[in-house]
């Protein structure tokens, strides 16, 4: 093994991945193993789901660091909110629940605040000063607020309402939007347009990254958008939660 390796975990709202991490590099070291998200998210379910990711690993062993990540505001180990997952996890202690549950110490977090270490350390937002907004485009929007390279964790910019119909922005332009309303890249776009321009009348940032599963399919939709700021995928794509994650088990 790596001089630094750690697991990390990302649970998400459609599935749960895992991967072993080489620190040093900021690279998956294992297979990227995937479990789909129980039907409901309710906790025992999603623990049930992680020991199996870990088991498929192969590392049990809890002397290996291990850092969770998770779809919604974590504050000292509490999850405070559930926009896709079961409510049961608000104000729940969940960092203390997989704990008991898994019988070893974890570093937990919000998920799309750990693709956004990751990317700070290993990729596009590396060595990059003023305001870096990553936004992660998959079950939800998740948006973490790097400010030369320091995190601002549970910035939620995937509730910012859209006011022409009341509704969480991610409801309308998270990718699971495009995949239920069964959208073009164009149409999909012009939703895309609608929310990025106004996050960045908002916050003016430096630099917008994109990260979550879509990403992979950046060249389809991020040349659609007519912005200020320079937008670009997350060097990590969908691995960037599982990196963080990782990272973070390590501080
Ligand atoms: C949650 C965020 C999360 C994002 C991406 C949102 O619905 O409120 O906490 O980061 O989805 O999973």
């Amino acid at each position: 093994m790596a001089s630094k390796t750690a697991v990390g975990i990302d649970i998400g709202g459609t599935g749960i991945k895992g991967g072993l991490v080489d620190l040093d590099e900021g690279k998956l070291l294992s297979d990227r193993i995937k479990v789909a998200t129980p039907q409901g998210a309710e906790p025992p379910d999603v623990l049930a789901a992680v020991v199996k990711v870990l088991a498929q690993l192969g590392v049990e062993d809890p002397s290996v660091p291990l850092g969770v990540a998770f779809p919604a505001i974590v504050k000292s180990g509490r999850t405070l909110s559930a926009a896709n997952v079961s409510p049961k996890w608000i104000d729940f202690e969940a960092e203390k629940f997989f704990e008991d549950g898994l019988g070893r110490d974890i570093h937990f977090a919000n998920d799309a605040d750990v693709a956004g270490i990751a990317e700070v350390r290993y990729g596009a937002a590396r060595g990059k000063d003023g305001l870096t907004i990553l936004t992660t485009l998959g079950t939800g929007i998740g948006s973490a607020l790097l400010y030369n390279g320091v995190l601002i964790p549970n910035s939620e910019l995937g509730h910012v309402q859209r006011a022409k119909h009341g509704k969480d922005a991610e409801a309308y332009a998270a990718y699971s939007a495009m995949e239920r309303d069964e959208l073009s890249w164009a149409e999909w776009s012009a939703r895309l347009q609608w929310y990025y321009s106004h996050i960045e009348f908002l916050f003016s940032p430096d630099l917008f990254i994109v990260g979550g599963g879509v990403s992979k399919h950046a060249d389809e939709f991020l040349p659609l958008l007519d912005l200020k700021t320079p937008i670009v995928p997350a060097v990590h794509r969908n691995n960037a939660g599982i990196i963080g994650a990782a990272a973070l088990a390590l501080g």
